[in-house]
């Protein structure tokens, strides 16, 4: 018998930090105060905090040494240099940008390429991908394919791009009205799906042949990468890396957040092949952000970055990663709680349209469920549905839900044990099984863009 012995954790704990779950009526109370919004919480209020997985790893003593021993400088700090060839190893692009976020990056980008009138087709923007896209006058568009918004259908290419569809929008739209399309890895707005190699190679292709910049929001491009190599026929026995080069040959150009991937609290990226585009981001970097040695960082968050991106790429690291979320997901999945199948690679979304049937899109599901998980049981999630894609028509002020409605809950990376998962199990669990007693929720406050950080909502009823 060869039996494969599951490996741990490929880390040991050297610091470890306080968590304080306060008594039910205390958390009613809190949240009420809240307006019903968990962005509205004190984080020491939150018992497990898996409201997302951006910028809440634990670094490693490697990064926490390097951000000691660089020096911080205004222009060419060593660190600078570190990322730089860490940039060129990994992702291969000729130049690259440092930013303080993703979302730093989208606006470089978007203020330089979209003007008003124009497209940004992607197989599923993000928010602030959507938000940076529409301050600028151009319309975002979502192609990704059918599968994505069924929750329950296993299939491993979910977060793909459909290219029959892109290829039929640029035709009807012209090209020239599309100043860029973009692909997001994993595509984190349909449940963290992968996007399949042969995906991006099609959509890189038809950018090509039409003359349209192809650019990757590459936030979790090494997650990506696994589920290509364990998913794609032919790259079982290529390295993270090596994957991770030939998904970027077929780009132009990404936004990086290195919140998620480079395993760092703050920081991001913007690269790309074109000369021309890098002398546009970098004179407008200057402007928002910073000088290009640093771009809004400080010099040691550069070099936790250039540490943390290698990280990311260990397959050790990587497997365990994945094998932590399909762990959550199984002890929710036995129980019958309905989740987006197969789990993606940062977390286990919950579709509160299968989990409260009797509340409709009006009344925010996910977000009624949300405010009841912490209610039930101090852990903090995300809505990712009507509150945060919903639109209301601007000419005739119908609310528009959004397609799917999901409760994300996002893993930080490295920092929460199997056991704190067992407990968020355990809870929703106990809250699924008396969910026809939940009830949904009035918005009563929402601003215009990225409305759902800031909503302020009561209890219907
Ligand atoms: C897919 C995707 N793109 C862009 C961003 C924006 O990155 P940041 O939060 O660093 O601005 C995020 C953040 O969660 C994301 O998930």
């Amino acid at each position: 018998m060869n039996e494969e012995i599951e490996l741990p954790e490929p880390f040991k704990i050297k610091m470890v930090e306080k968590i304080t779950l306060h008594p039910r009526e205390k958390r009613e109370e809190l949240i009420r105060k809240a307006g019903y919004n968990v962005f509205m919480l004190k984080a020491e209020d939150v018992f497990i905090d898996l409201l997302t997985d951006s910028g809440t790893s634990a670094m490693s003593d490697h990064q926490w040494a390097g951000m000691i021993e660089t020096t911080q400088a205004y222009a060419g700090s060593q660190s600078y240099y570190s990322l730089e060839k860490t940039v060129k190893d990994i992702f291969g692009f000729k130049h690259f940008i440092p930013v303080h976020q993703g979302r730093a990056a989208e606006n470089i980008l978007f203020s330089t390429m979209v003007s008003p009138g124009s497209y940004v087709p992607n197989n599923t923007h993000f928010d602030t991908t959507e938000a940076n896209v529409l301050r600028n006058k151009g319309t975002p568009v979502n192609l990704a394919v059918e599968d994505a918004y069924d929750s329950a259908k296993i299939s491993p290419f979910k977060g793909n791009m459909d290219t029959e569809k892109l290829e039929d929008f640029i035709r009807e739209k012209t090209p020239e009205k599309i100043p860029l399309i973009m692909t997001t890895i994993t595509n984190n707005s349909v449940g963290g799906q992968p996007v399949s190699m042969q995906n991006i190679r099609e959509t890189s292709e038809i950018a090509r042949k039409y003359g349209i910049p192809f650019f990757i929001d590459a936030c979790r491009f090494a997650e990506n990468c696994y589920f290509i190599k364990k998913r794609e026929e032919g790259y079982e026995n290529k390295t993270i890396k090596e994957i991770a080069r030939e998904i970027f040959s077929y780009a132009d150009g990404c936004t990086f957040s290195g919140k998620k991937e480079a395993l760092t609290n703050i920081g991001g990226m913007l690269c790309t092949n074109s000369e021309e585009l890098y002398q546009k981001f970098k004179n407008l970097l200057i402007v928002i952000e910073g000088f290009i040695t640093y771009g809004g960082l400080a010099c040691r968050e550069l070099e936790a970055m250039a540490r943390g991106l290698y990280e990311a790429i260990d397959e050790n690291y990587q497997a365990y990663r994945h094998r932590q979320i399909e762990y959550l997901a199984k002890l929710l999945r036995d129980a019958g709680v309905p989740i987006v199948e197969p789990p993606g690679g940062h977390a286990v979304y919950v579709d509160a349209k299968r989990f409260l049937p009797h509340i409709p899109p009006e009344q925010f599901p996910a977000q009624a469920l949300t405010v009841q998980l912490y209610i039930e049981s101090g852990v903090r999630a995300a809505e990712l549905g009507s509150s945060c894609f919903g639109k209301i028509d601007e000419k005739t002020g119908e609310f528009i839900p959004a397609r799917m409605e999901l409760m994300r809950l996002a893993i930080p990376r490295r920092t929460y044990t199997d056991n704190h998962l067992r407990y968020v199990a355990e809870c929703l669990i106990r809250l699924y099984k008396k969910r026809e007693r939940i009830k949904g929720l009035k918005r009563v406050y929402a601003p215009k863009l990225l409305g759902h950080f800031t909503a302020r909502f009561e209890p219907v009823g």
